[in-house]
């Protein structure tokens, strides 16, 4: 069996089931190249050399087996094929993921690619990844910021031993630490930029979210106030950890208008995304005391 052949089956296996695509991918196809080719070890570039290597790779039947039934859990378990596989990718990086974590899929990824630019100034010297899970955000940054020391906070302790684990997949250890820390309760800054992915979902939305989802710590997920609790102590407790000039940017998700309609004295601005995603602001530690003042 070909590369090809090997991807349509397990296609044909997530089509006729109904599935949740919303952990990397968001078709079926898609889902069934990233199962194939981790398994396999194939390379997803679209260069000539990896074009061929996928072309000439011929697929074992006992290759074929593995593929098979992971295809099948994910079909009856509704689990993230992230979790089957034990690996996701993020801003072009590849991360161990299992249960202790979030699936990363932040539109943050984005801007890390971007250097975080138009919104910082300089290169910042201290990085804050709050709620860090396994550690995408905070890792992604240390790489595209290569003199920064950058912390990676979680109040879960099983999150971080996730996230160290990153840190020595990208021979990171000499400035990137993990944090266990309630929020800020257990950081010192200050930081000239705080990252943030924190719980933003209310109980009555993690409720119906698709099963894929309930796979997920929910401690990852759930936030009280209608999903607002956790961003808004970040925002009236950032200025305090930020060094002049410094910059917080946090996501909220769909959880975005709620913040607009009931705290407009927040002068955040929301970033757009090319490649899809809403509701991460960015606001300066100035911004943020004028707002608590
Ligand atoms: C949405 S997940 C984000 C993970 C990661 N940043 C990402 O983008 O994939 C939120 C994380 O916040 C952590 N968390 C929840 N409550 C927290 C708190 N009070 N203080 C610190 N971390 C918290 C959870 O353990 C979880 O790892």
């Amino acid at each position: 069996m070909n590369v090809q052949v090997c991807v349509e089956r397990s296609c044909t296996i997530f089509s006729d089931a109904e599935l949740y695509y919303g952990h990397g991918t968001d078709n079926a196809w898609d889902e069934a190249v990233y199962l194939v080719f981790t398994v396999l070890g194939l390379p997803f570039g679209d260069d000539a050399d990896s074009r061929q290597m996928i072309e000439q790779r011929q697929v074992s039947d006992e290759e074929w087996q593995r593929i098979k039934a992971l295809a099948c859990r994910r079909r009856d378990e509704r689990t993230p094929m992230a979790y089957l596989l034990g690996e996701a990718w993020f801003a072009g990086l590849p991360f161990h993921v299992d249960e202790r974590v979030l699936v990363p899929r932040s539109p943050i990824a984005e801007l890390i690619l971007q250097q975080y630019q138009p919104l910082l100034s300089e290169p910042p010297a201290r990085v804050l990844d709050l709620c860090t899970g396994s550690g995408c955000i905070g890792i992604a940054t240390a790489l595209a910021f290569p003199q920064a020391q950058v912390d990676l906070a979680d109040i879960s302790g099983d999150a971080l031993a996730v996230a160290l684990q990153n840190i020595i997949r990208h021979g990171l250890q000499d400035r990137v630490n993990t944090l266990c820390s309630d929020l800020f309760a257990g950081v010192q800054g200050p930081y000239d930029l705080i990252v943030s992915n924190p719980p933003y979902v209310s109980a009555e939305e993690v409720a119906d979210l698709p099963p894929e989802y309930q796979r997920e710590p929910s401690l990852g997920l759930l936030s009280d106030e209608d999903g607002l609790a956790i961003p808004l102590q970040i925002l009236r407790q950032a200025a305090r950890h930020l060094s002049p000039g410094g910059v917080l940017v946090l996501e909220l998700g769909y959880t975005w208008t709620l913040l607009d309609q009931r705290y407009p004295q927040f002068p955040v601005t929301w970033l757009d995304f090319d490649s899809g995603g809403e509701g991460v602001l960015a606001i300066t530690r100035d911004a943020l005391i004028r707002a608590d003042g």
